[in-house]
């Protein structure tokens, strides 16, 4: 008995990254990552860690597809560590690299499973770093050569392609926030590298396609729904803001081959681009970028309410008490999630949308008798499923939706500290143990459905 049931064609799966689960940081000739540096340095991780063991999934992964099987998904969204293919981000090919990546998607394959492959899931080479990274235009022909080497190899048997994730990411956290690789705080620099992000996703979409006729092409945004705080104003232009900034930044250039002029403008007024505009778009950048879409991949976590604070500036204020916050501090807000899709089918008709990525950290570990009762976790999954189903009900082409993540793992700056998985991960033994939302997405997806039980 189902409440809530999905169309028979609904794809469901779990998603990963590379430098997150792989370890294996030094082997089989992969190269230096900027992630690798990052964690490096002294106080960039909360707890000091690094992802080169992680999950030992360069390893274990025999192990992990047989969880993946377990689970009964149709697909598997991973992503490929260009330092081990390309690892000094231009010039020689390491073979063994591919090597990895095709065992695992012959192995999905084996299984029935999608492969659902990322380029780039923010492990950028370091020496490409070391000669500007996404700042410098010459990463754009790197990462469209990257496609290339990874797109003849394994272009035959990988089910769909993302070129990028959460290009605000790359750009804002990496290079305006400095929370994430490289680091940085320059709000030119992140500019700049978001608009190189967006023009290489054009240039190896282009590459795959030559490569692969009829390869299906995406490519990742995180993306939050906006409102004001209140009916002030002040806190509609808050929240305008923010929707410039983190949304319509990377959907315009995307689905209308323009930059949205509102958000330029404001970019202009703090001083982060000249009057002049942006001197790093060269003539015929946003037609390489607007190129069509086989599918939109959408990640959703959270919103954002937003209020003018006072002294001019915008911010985004939590809507509900602390302890109903998951553990990374964000909202749970399935209609949010419904809103977005809704919005971006209206806005941007993209012709097919995967939500590429939802999840939760809670920490609800094993209790005396080794079983892990994260109820929050299932409530979390449920309440978003609902969601996702409401919005198809509302014509939108939701085709999939993949929960973050199938295991814990390096969660970037927040190190091993917050827990998204599915499954537990014993760091000390790599012992995996399936938690009581594995098994209920298990029967969720059997039953193509969300059952009417609680939680
Ligand atoms: C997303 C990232 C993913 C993971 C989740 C929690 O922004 O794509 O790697 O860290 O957040």
């Amino acid at each position: 008995m189902t409440s809530t049931q999905f169309p028979d064609s609904f794809l469901w799966g779990v998603a990963t990254s590379a430098y997150q689960i792989e370890g294996a940081a030094g082997e089989d000739g992969r190269g230096e990552s900027i992630w690798d540096r990052f964690c490096s340095e002294p106080g960039r991780i909360a707890d000091g860690s690094s992802g080169a063991v992680a999950c030992d999934h360069y390893h274990r992964w025999r192990d992990d597809l047989a969880l993946i099987r377990t689970l009964g998904l149709g697909a598997y969204r991973f992503s490929i560590a260009w330092p081990r293919i390309i690892p000094q981000g231009t010039g020689a090919v390491n073979s063994a690299g591919l090597d990895f990546y095709e065992r695992l998607v012959d192995g999905l394959l084996e299984a029935g499973i999608q492969p659902f492959a990322t380029l780039y899931h923010w492990d950028l080479p370091q020496a490409l770093q070391d000669r500007g990274g996404w700042a410098a235009r010459a990463t754009t022909d790197a990462f469209a050569t990257y496609a290339d080497v990874v797109s003849r190899r394994l272009g035959d048997r990988v089910a769909s392609w993302a070129t990028h994730n959460e290009p605000w990411c790359i750009a804002h956290l990496g290079h305006e926030d400095g929370e994430h690789a490289p680091g940085l705080h320059d709000p030119a620099v992140a500019l700049a590298a978001a608009h190189h992000v967006l023009l290489s996703h054009g240039m190896a979409a282009r590459v795959i396609r030559g490569n692969v006729p009829g390869a299906p092409v995406g490519i990742v945004l995180n993306l939050t729904p906006t409102s004001p705080a209140t009916d002030r104003a002040e806190d509609h232009d808050a929240a305008r803001w923010m929707d410039g900034f983190f949304n319509r930044w990377y959907l315009d250039p995307l689905f209308h081959a323009k930059y949205p002029a509102d958000a330029v403008a404001d970019r202009v007024a703090r001083g982060h681009l000249p009057v002049s505009g942006m001197p790093f778009v060269k003539p015929g950048d946003l037609a390489t970028i607007a190129q069509p879409l086989d599918y939109l991949g959408i990640n959703y976590y959270a919103r954002a309410v937003m209020r003018e604070n006072g002294t001019g500036n915008p911010e985004s204020v939590s809507m509900v008490p602390k302890k109903e916050l998951t553990d990374m501090g964000w909202e749970v807000y399935p209609e949010g999630m419904r809103d977005l899709l809704v919005r971006v089918h209206r806005d941007y008709a993209p012709p097919r949308i995967y939500i590429t990525e939802n999840g939760a950290a809670y920490a609800d570990g094993p209790d005396a008798a080794g079983r892990i009762r994260d109820e929050r976790r299932i409530a979390f999954f449920r309440g978003h499923l609902r969601a996702a189903h409401q919005a198809i009900t509302d014509g939108v082409p939701l085709e999939g939706y993949f929960a973050w993540s199938l295991l814990d793992n390096f969660e970037w700056a927040q190190g091993y500290e917050k827990r998204f998985g599915l499954i537990w991960v014993d760091y000390e033994t790599q012992t995996r143990t399936l938690k009581d939302s594995a098994v209920w997405y298990r029967d969720t997806i059997a039953a193509n459905g969300v059952s009417a039980g609680s939680p």
